[in-house]
């Protein structure tokens, strides 16, 4: 594991959105796992930056977002087709039929987590999966609990989900209850994992999913696990972690 502190946003937002386009450009084909949420919009907004000075393209490559709301219509502004269209598939060039999200309105859920997982066997593995972590140690909607999955499926969303993803509805109870979500499987298969984690709020969650016990009650927690996963953190989330040295990004081996 390799943990990079940033001294600010900024930093961080261009060291991620960098680390996409790098591969982008030694890979152009290359298959991205994407994230929604508060923290990648500003990886995003430097992706779509970097396309527009034409420093990256994504014509050849293929995308599978995480997860989608159960039941949001595809055009609300909360569901992730929206968000994505909204923060980064207008602003670039991906062909839209390379532009996976799972179909949170499909009639037969189960028919459409099997479709979804089918399409990531026949993509191969993805090269870099984005990944962001709830407050309770969720990674996509892989909620804490007594079990995991490895296959997509249908979860139900825990409590401090639904309350932490209010913030973006005009009240708690329009926050779907489910959610069809890519399982640890699909994202484990990943190349490479880039966790990133933002925020003094996060700072215990990701310190305990770092360098705690490997256990289902916080998803996260199995990315130790992962052969190659790269964890970027502002300097409010690296607390626990002690304090950076001044200056930019500090790539760090392991954990310090
Ligand atoms: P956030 O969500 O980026 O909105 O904090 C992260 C997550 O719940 O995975």
């Amino acid at each position: 594991m390799k943990i990079h502190v940033f001294a600010n946003e900024e930093e961080l937002h261009e060291a991620a959105a960098q680390t996409i386009v790098r591969l982008l450009r030694r890979k152009p084909d290359a298959v991205l796992g994407l994230a929604t949420g508060g923290t990648p919009v500003g990886i995003y907004a430097k992706l779509a930056a970097a396309f527009r000075r034409g420093e990256v393209s994504f014509a050849r490559a293929t995308t599978f977002n995480l997860d989608e709301y159960v039941g949001l219509p595809p055009d609300h502004p909360e569901s992730y087709r929206s968000y994505m269209e909204r923060h980064l598939f207008r602003h670039i060039d991906l062909p839209q039929e390379r532009a996976h999200i799972p179909d949170g309105n499909a009639a037969d859920l189960e028919r459409e987590c099997e479709r979804y997982e089918r399409l990531l066997q026949e993509a191969g593995r993805i090269d870099l999966m984005l990944l962001g972590l709830g407050h309770n140690g969720h990674i996509g909607f892989n909620e804490p609990g007594r079990q995991l999955h490895s296959r997509t499926h249908v979860a139900v969303l825990h409590p401090k989900t639904r309350e932490a993803n209010a913030r973006f509805f005009r009240s708690p109870e329009e926050v779907p209850a489910r959610a069809v979500t890519m399982g640890l499987g699909g994202i484990f298969k990943a190349v490479t994992i880039l966790l990133v984690v933002k925020g003094a709020d996060k700072a215990d969650i990701v310190h305990r999913a770092l360098t705690g016990p490997l256990t289902t009650e916080c998803p996260a927690s199995l990315l130790q696990l992962h052969p190659d996963l790269v964890v970027m953190l502002d300097e409010g989330a690296a607390a626990r972690f002690g304090r950076p040295a001044p200056g930019e990004a500090q790539p760090v081996n392991g954990l310090r």
